[in-house]
């Protein structure tokens, strides 16, 4: 596992967007795949992409992109519904095209019936190449809860009560009024895909970083899966490195000396 630490915010999200830039143009314009997030941690990155596509320095005609989750009975046109995050934020912004993005459906009659063909689609689109996520101060990675199946695949999740409370600041702080369940990727889903970038940032997220990078791969932190992936990355802020051991911070800083921006 990689581990680049940037000093800040707004580097962790540069970095990254850079990164996600470089391997859509590696491609030559032949098509890419990428699995997106949503909440308040990417969006520096989606600044930066948006940014970048303007001038002209990436193109989003060949990516298809997968968002990770959504909640049940948001309808799209919810102000917090995933889908509409995910087109007010970046996609209305970028050249994508509108058939190359894919957003689960909470509204659907059948939920697994659309988790199943969620996954079949990511498998005729030939796979994920880069899945870029967040995390919760509780290492869990898109709605995979701890103690979530770490083969888990896509299907509804029961949210929990921690996540609900903080995600309630997006819903009037009123936690009655925040989703109980969720449609998302499974742990396996992630893992599958060839390659991911894990944004963690700020001292909320410390515990969860420590975790992830010290601990051992446990269902109690999902996101710690990570460690048996070929090419998976932690880009981080120097402030979520607070729960680190001192020589665990010191050698990532030294071997990813050249990342540092
Ligand atoms: C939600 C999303 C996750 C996201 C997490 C952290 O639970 N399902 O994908 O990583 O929130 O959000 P934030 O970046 O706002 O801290």
């Amino acid at each position: 596992m990689r581990v680049v630490i940037q000093k800040d915010y707004e580097k962790m999200c540069a970095w990254t967007a850079q990164y996600i830039a470089d391997a859509i143009n590696a491609r030559g314009g032949e098509k890419f795949v990428l699995g997106l997030p949503t909440g308040s941690t990417p969006l520096g990155v989606y600044r930066e992409l948006i940014r970048l596509n303007k001038e002209g320095k990436v193109s989003f005609r060949n990516v298809v992109t997968f968002n990770m989750d959504e909640y049940v009975g948001l309808p799209r046109d919810h102000e917090q519904s995933y889908w509409y995050f995910m087109w007010s934020n970046f996609f209305n912004h970028i050249d994508i095209k509108k058939e190359n993005v894919n957003i689960l459906n909470g509204m659907a009659t059948d939920l697994q019936a659309e988790c199943d063909g969620y996954e079949k689609r990511i498998a005729q689109a030939g796979g994920i190449d880069l899945f870029m996520g967040g995390i919760g101060v509780d290492g869990h990675i898109a709605f995979n809860e701890p103690f979530s199946s770490l083969t888990s695949r896509t299907r509804v999740k029961t949210l929990t009560e921690d996540t609900r409370i903080v995600n309630s600041r997006f819903f009037d702080h009123d936690v009655s009024k925040v989703p109980t369940t969720a449609l998302t990727v499974g742990v396996g889903t992630v893992t599958a895909s060839k390659e991911v970038i894990i944004l963690i940032n700020g001292h909320a997220k410390a515990r969860a970083l420590a975790a992830v990078v010290e601990g051992g791969v446990s269902q109690s932190w999902t996101c710690s899966a990570l460690q048996m992936h070929p090419k998976a990355i932690i880009a981080c802020d120097d402030a979520a490195c607070d729960e680190l051991k001192v020589g665990t911070y010191r050698y990532f800083l030294d071997i990813e000396r050249e990342a540092r921006i």
